[in-house]
């Protein structure tokens, strides 16, 4: 039997380039080449599209992009095509590709654009689709369709650009419906790329300057105090198993940047230090919140488990993928290694009822 064309996207015009890099690695290895024929299309920062025939070691250093046999290529967003068309040095030529696998993190990957570009190609696509990407990326929808579903959420305030005109009128809002100290947040960011916590007016001020060097729409929460618990969900519609979640302590005052990929020193439980009861019901508030979000293939769905109950905090439907992410990590536990799991993701893209 044939094998199956997949096409691994990496990279990205994202603030997450780098750690896309690294989960791109992780995939590539594991996936079972015996099923798969496997081709890859690098992202550049800039968002330069580029067939890469070259080693999977060169993709993680960021060595790939420098690599003279690369070359432009283009996913047609026509549906008979079925492909990208690649610009060789012999001229152009079309290869195809029978299902997309977009290992991106944040803007221009996960957040639904390139979903979308798949589905005009006619292509399945590994993961969430198009609305449930771009509803899982930008966190104050996220938080809108979570407590319609009854789901609870920090309390938060949303910004806008020209909210800013305002910023007494802001620090008060803060003061009366919030109440310091808050973590201010780009809506549509990830890996705690312009996060910071701020516990009084100019620091609030700071943290929101910073926030919009990230995007035009910034969140202002409540600071939730509760241990960070983090479940991995897999499935189709709702046919979805929600795996026993883990924990993590940050290394750092709170789980920034550096913690999640450079210091190393974040400990990882799986599973969580929390009672059997919290842990069955953060099992089915994650399954909730997937179905609710529409989601489809993968999501991780993390959480604060308090004294006085769960919040949910965010949804990553492409989850890190790197050696020491939580999201492969809590599918080993459930008894799915790395290379069967990324079977199952490409065979959920298959499925005809996505959602
Ligand atoms: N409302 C909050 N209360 C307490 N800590 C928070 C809050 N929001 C974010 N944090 C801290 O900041 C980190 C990053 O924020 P998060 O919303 O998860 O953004 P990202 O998408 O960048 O991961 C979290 O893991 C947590 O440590
Ligand atoms: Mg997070």
């Amino acid at each position: 039997m044939a094998k199956i064309k997949v096409a691994v996207l990496f990279g990205g015009a994202s603030s997450e380039h780098e750690i896309s890099l690294i989960s791109a690695h992780t995939v590539l290895l594991n996936i079972p080449k015996d099923k798969y024929d496997v081709f890859c299309i690098g992202i550049t920062k800039k968002g330069h599209w580029l067939y890469y025939p070259g080693e999977y070691d060169d993709i993680k250093t960021g060595k790939w992009e420098y690599n003279t046999d690369c070359c432009t290529a283009v996913l047609s967003p026509d549906a008979l095509h079925r492909g990208f068309i690649v610009m060789g040095s012999d001229g152009a030529f079309l290869r195809k590709a029978d299902v997309i696998f977009p290992v991106l993190h944040g803007m221009n990957g996960e957040d639904g654009s390139v979903q979308g570009l798949c589905r005009l190609a006619g292509l399945p696509c590994v993961g969430c689709d198009m609305t449930s990407s771009a509803a899982c990326m930008d966190k104050t929808v996220t938080h809108k369709i979570l407590e319609f579903a009854g789901i609870r959420t920090a309390p938060f305030i949303e910004l806008r650009r020209f909210s800013l005109k305002n910023t007494d009128g802001i620090i008060e809002d803060v003061k009366t419906k919030l109440g310091f100290p808050v973590y201010v947040k780009p809506a549509c960011a990830g890996s705690s790329v312009g996060v910071s916590r701020a516990e009084n007016a100019d620091e609030l001020r700071a943290a929101i300057k910073i926030a919009f060097a990230h995007g035009e729409k910034v969140l202002v929460e409540k600071e939730i105090i509760g241990k960070e618990v983090e479940c991995a969900v897999l499935g189709n519609g709702n046919d979805v198993i929600a795996s026993v979640p883990g924990q993590i302590t940050p290394a750092e005052k709170f789980y920034d940047y550096d913690a999640k990929y450079k210091l190393g020193t974040s400990v990882l439980d799986i599973p969580a230090k929390i009672s059997e009861q919290q842990m069955n019901e953060l099992r089915e508030t994650a399954k909730k919140a997937y179905i609710a979000c529409g989601c489809s293939g993968m999501a991780r769905v993390d959480f604060f488990a308090c004294e006085d109950g769960l919040v949910l905090n965010e949804i990553n439907t492409i989850p890190g993928f790197t050696s020491i992410s939580m999201y492969p990590k809590l599918m080993e536990n459930m008894g799915i290694p790395i290379g069967a799991l990324i079977d199952k993701l490409i065979q959920l893209a298959f499925c005809s009822d996505n959602n």
